[in-house]
């Protein structure tokens, strides 16, 4: 089963997801402010015929699987640029993280623990299927992961959408997900990622994932 893929993000997160779907055959368009960059024009040389880029409203209107992965604090500004009907109906994979590195590294949160950024974007766009996934691993683990057996922690509030996203993550060499509930689980996803940036300091070295072990 193959697909149009709508990816808003032009960073290292977009360009790992692109070059996975575009890679498990299907057709994939990164959306940006500045779709003719150099780096974009590189990413389209390395990932091959199944990749473009265009607009950020040019990517949400291609896709008919949708990729967030822009910065976090202009995720709402981006969703914006791409518009709103763009998104009806749509799975979209939230990527992002509402990262503050307003007092430098290591960042916090701009949202709170009563509220989310997957939260906010799924009250932007509530004919969306918003699922929040990848935000908690690193891109060069998010696609075929180096560790073995290892589950992906997800949420959302639509079950078919989460049932999409754990078969694209097995496509992508995941063992399967941790599906931690409604969208309002992003809350905790997301504040596991200053500690994935604390950890990573403290190892030197950003290739590690969160495992949980279970029975
Ligand atoms: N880096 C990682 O390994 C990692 C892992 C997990 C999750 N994440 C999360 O994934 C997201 C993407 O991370 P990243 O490191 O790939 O890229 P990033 O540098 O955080 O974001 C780059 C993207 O944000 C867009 N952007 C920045 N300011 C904007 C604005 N004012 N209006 C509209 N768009 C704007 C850029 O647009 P243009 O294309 O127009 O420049 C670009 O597409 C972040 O939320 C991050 O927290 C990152």
């Amino acid at each position: 089963m193959t697909m149009k893929v709508g990816i808003l993000g032009s960073g290292v997160v977009g360009q790992a997801l692109g070059r996975g779907f575009a890679s498990r055959g299907n057709e994939v368009m990164i959306g940006s402010r500045t779709p003719e960059s150099d780096k974009l024009k590189t990413w389209m040389e390395k990932t091959g015929k199944m990749a473009s880029t265009g607009t950020f409203a040019q990517a949400a209107a291609y896709g008919s699987t949708l990729v967030l992965a822009t910065l976090g604090s202009a995720a709402e500004e981006a969703i914006d640029l791409a518009g709103l009907p763009n998104f009806r109906g749509k799975l979209v994979i939230d990527a992002t993280n509402p990262l503050d590195f307003s007092k430098g590294m290591p960042p916090g949160l701009f949202v709170g623990t009563t509220d989310s950024l997957g939260e906010r974007i799924q009250r932007r766009l509530p004919e969306a299927k918003v699922v929040k996934c990848f935000n908690i691993v690193g891109n060069s683990q998010m696609v075929d992961p180096t560790y073995e057996g290892v589950e992906m922690m997800i949420c959302g509030n639509d079950k078919t959408a989460k049932e999409e996203v754990t078969r694209i993550l097995k496509e992508f060499g995941w063992k399967g997900v941790i599906d931690v509930g409604g969208i309002e689980g992003a809350r905790w996803l997301e504040a596991l990622v200053p500690l994935w940036v604390r950890v990573g300091i403290a190892l030197n070295n950003w290739n590690n994932v969160f495992r949980v072990l279970h029975e």
